[in-house]
């Protein structure tokens, strides 16, 4: 049987895209969707040797012209599954309609606390004892979908932003490829 074909759409620096790498998925990550060429996860692919698909939203006339050339990408890549890992924009119709529940996000809360932006700060500020990871299916609302799996993070009196960060961090970088391996299998 040949391997499941997956896409990772990622902005940032692509902590989570180099843990699926690392995690040596039973899939093959047939591509990397980044919305901010040059970002560092940009770098990461290149150096696995992930083919990228880089590309300016504001290059497009619409939302629904950008998720319509990414879909061609996906679909000639005959890509099945997408996840979302620190990708920072809202999912439309075009691509939910072309991968209604199969596409999966992580997010740094516990939703449906935190959702949107700096989701790790809301937390902080906050003052909570708690907070946590969240991986969810996508819909159209922002960190809204289904949720598949949790784990809570505590928040220590003596934690700062850093300490939460790389703690929230180091629990991503173990739930998402826990979660990725079940859902794939
Ligand atoms: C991660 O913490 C991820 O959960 C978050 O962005 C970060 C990306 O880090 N996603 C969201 O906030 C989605 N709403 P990374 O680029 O190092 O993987």
């Amino acid at each position: 049987m040949s391997e499941l074909k997956v896409a990772v759409f990622a902005s940032g620096s692509g902590s989570n895209f180099q843990a699926m790498l690392d995690a040596a998925l039973p899939c093959r990550i047939e591509l990397l969707v980044c919305d901010k060429p040059g970002a560092k996860v940009v770098e990461r692919a290149k150096k696995k040797d992930v083919p990228v698909w880089e590309f300016s939203p504001q290059a497009f006339p619409s939302k629904e012209a950008y998720e319509q050339a990414i879909v061609e990408q996906l679909q000639e890549r005959k890509v099945e599954w997408i996840f979302l890992a620190g990708y920072m924009r809202l999912v439309g119709p075009v691509l939910l309609g072309a991968y209604a529940n199969r596409m999966i996000n992580i997010h740094p809360s516990l939703l449906p606390k935190f959702p949107g932006l700096d989701a790790i700060g809301q937390a902080f500020r906050a003052g909570e004892r708690e907070t946590g990871v969240t991986v969810h299916y996508i819909d159209e609302g922002m960190d809204t979908g289904p949720i598949i799996a949790q784990e809570s993070v505590d928040i220590y009196p003596n934690d700062t932003m850093e300490t939460l960060e790389t703690r929230i961090h180091q629990v991503e970088h173990m739930l998402y490829p826990q979660v990725i391996r079940k859902l794939i299998k």
